[in-house]
């Protein structure tokens, strides 16, 4: 069948899985307040999309109250929070599955009522982001400009990164996905548009690089390299990312997390803009999976605009290893079946995309439902 290339298992790192499609990181604003703290309900709806030996990766969570940029973003840093996940990683255990905790620090996509104190968000320079985001009260308001994060910052969220991989463990993960796409911290310090440090930390491709890699060493160190996912997002733009150094700066760190061995690289595909359903995709857009698996060596999870058929055709192709699937996932709670079987989709509801409860989150129908 077309969709065959899906169904191969798959080892990466230390998870052997069974078929390769991915669950991809899904932002939902719904952990219980107060306290950021995952409950029955996110164990539900993961668990309805765990399938035996395959792969969900969680929404972005915070590692430290200063890394929150949305409201009701789960943590990872607190008993509760960690008491928490062991609900959610019990119950895609359960059905054979593996799920692993992306880990964020948002940098200037905050705002200072988000932040402990009120104080201002941090990131690589005091350069603020384009346009409007959200503040504790889900209004929308123009970004702050945020302060310039010091070294010694620098290095106490390196620590953090590594405690939440440890955190994450602890709750029952099978590892851990670092989160160094989509215009959020770490990806402010690779692009110059963001970063116009003059010390270790900006300026050359090697020293604007250097926090995310000192990011994956500390997470390694602290879970195994073959328990830790990267994700980047090269020439998306998003959230205001601009590089005069384009292919170098790719190049540069994709090499170096090819030789820290890591389980897997995650790429999103920047033809496809997940903020507008109606945008078509842009082919022209480089087709990073290609560019860059031979220089990053391991397992590819490609991103970003994909369909059944598309996506089979991807990972026939050998440039992509597995494919994430974002908003198919979040109407789809079957979707390997669905897929398996060539079976229709749901459509998702943006509207119910972000906060709330149950609606739009663990009501979409399974196919026998839907039947
Ligand atoms: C509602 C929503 C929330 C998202 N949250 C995250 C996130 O927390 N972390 C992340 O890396 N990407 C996030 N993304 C991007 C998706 O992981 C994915 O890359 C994107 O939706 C493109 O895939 P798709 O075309 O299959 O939807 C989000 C996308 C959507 C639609």
């Amino acid at each position: 069948m077309a969709q065959d290339a899906l169904f191969n298992p798959l080892q990466l790192g230390a998870m052997a899985l069974k078929h390769r499609v991915v669950m991809a990181p899904l932002t939902r604003m719904r952990a219980k307040q107060p306290g950021d703290v995952p409950y029955e309900l996110n164990a539900e709806y993961y668990g309805q999309r765990a399938s035996e030996g395959g792969l969900l990766i969680t929404e972005a969570t915070d590692i430290n109250p200063f890394t929150k940029g949305y409201r009701s973003v789960p943590g990872v840093y607190t008993p509760a929070q960690i008491a928490g996940w062991k609900k959610v990683t019990a119950a895609v255990h359960a059905k054979g599955g593996f799920i692993v905790n992306q880990i964020w620090h948002v940098g200037r996509v905050s705002h200072s009522s988000l932040q402990p104190g009120g104080v201002l968000p941090v990131a690589p320079s005091a350069i603020p982001a384009p346009g409007e985001g959200f503040n504790a009260d889900g209004i929308a308001v123009p970004y702050e400009t945020p302060r310039e994060l010091t070294v010694d910052e620098i290095a106490a969220i390196k620590a953090d990164f590594g405690q939440a991989a440890r955190n994450a463990r602890e709750a029952g993960f099978d590892g851990v996905e670092i989160h160094g796409a989509n215009g959020y911290l770490l990806d402010q310090f690779l692009h110059d548009g963001s970063n116009q440090r003059t010390d270790e930390y900006g300026g050359s491709v090697e020293n604007r690089a250097r926090f995310l890699l000192e990011v994956v060493d500390a997470v390694v160190a602290g879970i195994g390299g073959d328990k830790v996912g990267v994700r980047l997002s090269p020439w998306s733009g998003i959230l205001g990312m601009q590089d005069s150094t384009g292919l170098t700066l790719w190049e540069h760190v994709i090499a170096e997390l090819g030789k820290r061995k890591i389980a897997y690289l995650h790429l999103i595909e920047p033809r496809a803009d997940f903020t507008n359903d109606e945008r078509p995709l842009d082919m022209d857009a480089p087709d990073v999976a290609a560019l860059f698996k031979k220089a990053f060596g391991g397992p590819i999870i490609s991103a970003g605009g994909f369909l059944p058929d598309t996506a089979a055709a991807a990972v026939a192709s050998g440039k992509s290893d597995a494919i994430a699937f974002g908003r198919p996932f979040i109407a789809n709670p079957d979707l390997p079946e669905r897929i398996r079987n060539g079976a229709p989709l749901n459509k998702h509801n943006r509207a119910t995309f972000y906060g709330g409860a149950a609606e739009g989150y663990t009501d979409y129908p399974f196919l026998a439902a839907a039947e």
